[in-house]
């Protein structure tokens, strides 16, 4: 545990040193040619939170920002209650809140594109995407294919149960049968335990993990502590266990050497921090308790 909370923070402070030294890459993305399957444009939410703001920090933004007038897609995988979910016919939370307000400080519109968690960054890769919002945590793997910008918040990995599970801690995890959202960090730091004989069950909604769990196919699911509040409110009959796994910090990805777009995000952020916007946003979904 103390091992990868260390490699955590390390990806993070390296983040935080490669987002200091933009070598100016001209390696701009358009996002006209994109061919989400299902793409939906930013709601008018957006619009509200983005006059206050401008009207705030005013000129300097948009004059730094060749964005105008154009669109930034969003890749996200929305199975991440609050920070990406379906509300009827739309993609909300946090992530899309944020993605929509970075948008509005570029000049750019939002388009949201609901794909699966592990085609988030060969999506950004391929250049059919502008930015991964999609609660993803910043590590070193991930970091040899996408930059990241500087994290928006902190997070952790939690392990839900029964109520009447035998499994109290982290250390109860050897030997069980676990359930995670594929290519997740939760998938990474449950697959530890497959050297103590655990089986790892890999779920492409965090949801089906939970799902399985109550229909006595898994023991437990290892998932990030928000979605897993969200999906214990829902769900009758399993706990969130006490003991946290992992701290990790969530951060937008970017595709690799893509300077330009990170500078400008990385600037819009750091208003949106500033401002007290980011946090608002975080406090409309997430309640203090
Ligand atoms: N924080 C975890 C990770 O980065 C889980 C993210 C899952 N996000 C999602 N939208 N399904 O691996």
């Amino acid at each position: 545990m103390k091992k990868q909370v260390i490699a955590l923070l390390t990806a993070a402070m390296m983040v935080g040193a490669m987002a200091g030294c933009g070598a100016g890459g001209s390696d701009t993305t358009t996002a006209a040619d994109t061919t989400a399957a299902e793409t939906t444009t930013a709601g008018d939410t957006a619009a509200e939170t983005d006059t206050e703001a401008e009207a705030e920090d005013g000129a300097e933004t948009t004059a730094a920002i060749g964005g105008e007038g154009k669109v930034l897609v969003m890749a996200t995988n929305a199975e991440f209650p609050p920070y990406e979910y379906h509300d009827g016919g739309d993609i909300v939370g946090i992530d899309v809140e944020v993605a929509e307000a970075i948008a509005g400080k570029l000049g750019m519109t939002l388009e949201v594109e609901d794909i699966a968690f592990d085609s988030i960054i060969p999506e950004l890769e391929s250049g059919k995407a502008d930015i991964g919002v999609a609660g993803m945590t910043v590590n070193e793997d991930r970091l040899k294919n996408v930059d990241f910008t500087d994290p928006y918040t902190t997070a952790s990995q939690v392990i839900i149960v029964k109520e009447d599970s035998e499994i109290a801690g982290p250390d109860d995890l050897k030997g069980k049968h676990i359930g995670v959202q594929l290519g997740t960090t939760g998938d990474i730091y449950a697959s530890d335990y497959e050297a103590d004989g655990s089986t790892i069950e890999r779920y492409n909604k965090g949801f089906e993990a939970v799902q399985a769990m109550q229909q006595g196919k898994i023991d437990a699911v290892v998932i990030d502590q928000e979605p897993a509040k969200v999906f214990v409110s829902q769900n009758e009959g399993i706990k969130i266990l006490d003991e946290a796994l992992t701290v990790e910090e969530y951060a937008i990805a970017i595709k690799k050497g893509n300077t330009e777009l990170l500078d400008q995000v990385n600037g819009a952020l750091a208003e949106l921090k500033e401002s007290g916007e980011l946090q608002a946003i975080i406090d409309k979904y997430i309640s203090a308790e």
